[in-house]
């Protein structure tokens, strides 16, 4: 491989940072040396003297539909039936840290999940390390006096190490925050010019949803016509700043069955549902250029019964593929129970739901008041267990608990029953915890090293 890299020598790195890499990591490389020569791999770039890695780490946030994405055209380019429009949530709440790196001595592409090796064999993963790579350019550290030509970007492997601030298993689409983490950091290691729509396009071949974590604020994944996929991608209708008197508080759910999962539970629509058909064609394109309206007027009470509306229907096509699928659960349906009668009460909208491929409600409320209100109504009817306190009962900003009059476990037994309801039955248990957050902004870099996941010396996690 004749790719240019360019170093400074052991004296001068010496002058310059006091030691050498090479003197530092000598029986390392060394070792790494024998082994690919004996593999007969990239012995010329190693045999220039050191070891090196580069790093860059970024942080993306996840989203929610609230007109969803359910169904494909087309299985392996991840291509829509119908546009969809998310929120997208705090990345301080919930989001995905990746650190992503390149060296000579590294023997194959290599990726850690919270810790723990995975595959990176799935045709996903593969399509997305494709097309990223196709898009590589030069990079140039001048400090190190390190440089990669295009062209070696092809042979050179990557180490990967992603880590999630909230529970990988909990359902909340840690895919698309993953698959869009992912892309943007290789797209920033690797000096790709590509804007975060185009971006969005190679992050949907990882995972649909993906696609709308390109982005803060309020995100739009436009289906598009092309086979190729090129025109299917995210754009963002506001930025966060937009609606900024929204807050999310996110239920998670108890549930003991295995969910389908999102991949073959959208599969099994489009064979079997016809309300899918209908709700492909018909609805969801009126649906969209009103949701959008409501978004740019900051319209809630078209928001809310727009997003409910969505997420009822998508699981009412879920009910017509056969056999029928079960995301919601008892909680669930209560929980959407409660916030009707709450909004009819009130003469307009509080409070918006919506559910994706799982039992866990996300509820965004009007206004900090709003919030308030519903969370006290929350813990009155899903009170944590007694072994449970409050500061890990409710995640994330914990502020609206002191706008609520909840300082302790004493005030969310003394709350009284909400008025809008007859029965005052409550559920100890039977959500798991909750999460407060607001909308959010987009995928950023990391400059802090400290916040790497990865070694920088080895390339291995931390
Ligand atoms: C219900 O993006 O997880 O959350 O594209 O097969 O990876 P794949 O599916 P995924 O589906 C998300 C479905 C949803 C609705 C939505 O996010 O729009």
């Amino acid at each position: 491989m004749a790719a240019k890299l360019k170093y400074l020598s052991h004296r001068e790195r010496k002058r310059k940072f006091g030691f050498s890499f090479f003197e530092s990591n000598y029986q390392f490389t060394s070792s790494i040396i024998a082994n690919s020569e004996r593999k007969g791999i990239r012995s010329d770039l190693l045999q220039m003297g050191e070891k090196w890695v580069l790093m860059k780490t970024a942080q993306t946030p996840t989203n929610i539909a609230v007109i969803k994405y359910w169904g494909k055209r087309d299985e392996t380019l991840i291509l829509p039936v119908n546009d969809s429009i998310s929120v997208t949530l705090d990345p301080a709440h919930l989001c995905t840290t990746t650190t992503v790196a390149v060296s000579p001595a590294f023997q194959q592409d290599r990726m850690w999940l919270n810790g723990k090796e995975m595959s990176l064999s799935g045709g996903r993963y593969q399509n997305c390390l494709r097309e990223i790579r196709k898009r590589a350019r030069e990079v140039e550290d001048k400090e190190r006096g390190i440089k990669i030509e295009k062209k070696d970007w092809e042979k050179l492997h990557l180490h990967i190490a992603s880590y999630n601030n909230f529970p990988t298993a909990a359902g909340l689409a840690s895919s698309a925050a993953g698959f869009a983490c992912l892309v943007f950091a290789l797209a920033k290691l690797m000096n790709v010019s590509e804007d975060e729509s185009q971006l969005s396009a190679i992050a949907r071949q990882g995972s649909g949803s993906a696609c709308r974590s390109l982005f803060g604020g309020f995100v739009k994944w436009i289906m598009g016509k092309e086979d190729d996929g090129s025109d299917s991608l995210a754009v963002q209708l506001v930025d966060e700043k937009h609606w900024e008197d929204l807050f999310i508080i996110i239920a998670v759910v108890s549930s003991r069955q295995k969910e389908t999962s999102s991949t073959s539970g959208m599969r099994e629509s489009v064979e079997t549902s016809s309300l899918l058909q209908h709700r492909a064609k018909e609805v969801v394109p009126k649906r969209t250029i009103q949701m959008e309206e409501a978004i740019q007027n900051r319209d809630f009470a078209s928001f809310a019964k727009l997003a409910c509306a969505d997420s009822n229907q998508f699981h009412a096509v879920c009910l017509d593929t056969l056999p029928p699928i079960f995301y919601m659960n008892d909680t669930s349906h209560r929980i959407i129970s409660y916030v009707e009668k709450w909004n009819r009460s009130e003469g307009t909208p509080q409070v918006a739901y919506t559910f994706d491929a799982g039992p866990n409600a996300v509820l965004i409320a009007r206004d900090r008041k709003a919030a308030a209100q519903l969370i006290q109504r929350l813990l009155f009817y899903f009170p944590p267990k007694s072994d449970t306190d409050l500061d890990s009962y409710l995640l994330g900003d914990k502020t609206i608990l002191k706008d609520a009059g909840l300082e302790g476990l004493e005030d969310v037994k003394a709350l009284s029953p909400p008025p809008e309801n007859g029965s005052a039955q409550k559920y100890p248990g039977d959500v798991s915890y909750f999460i407060c957050t607001r909308p959010g902004k987009g995928p950023i870099l990391l400059s802090n090293d400290k916040l790497a996941l990865l070694d920088p010396e080895t390339g291995l996690p931390k």
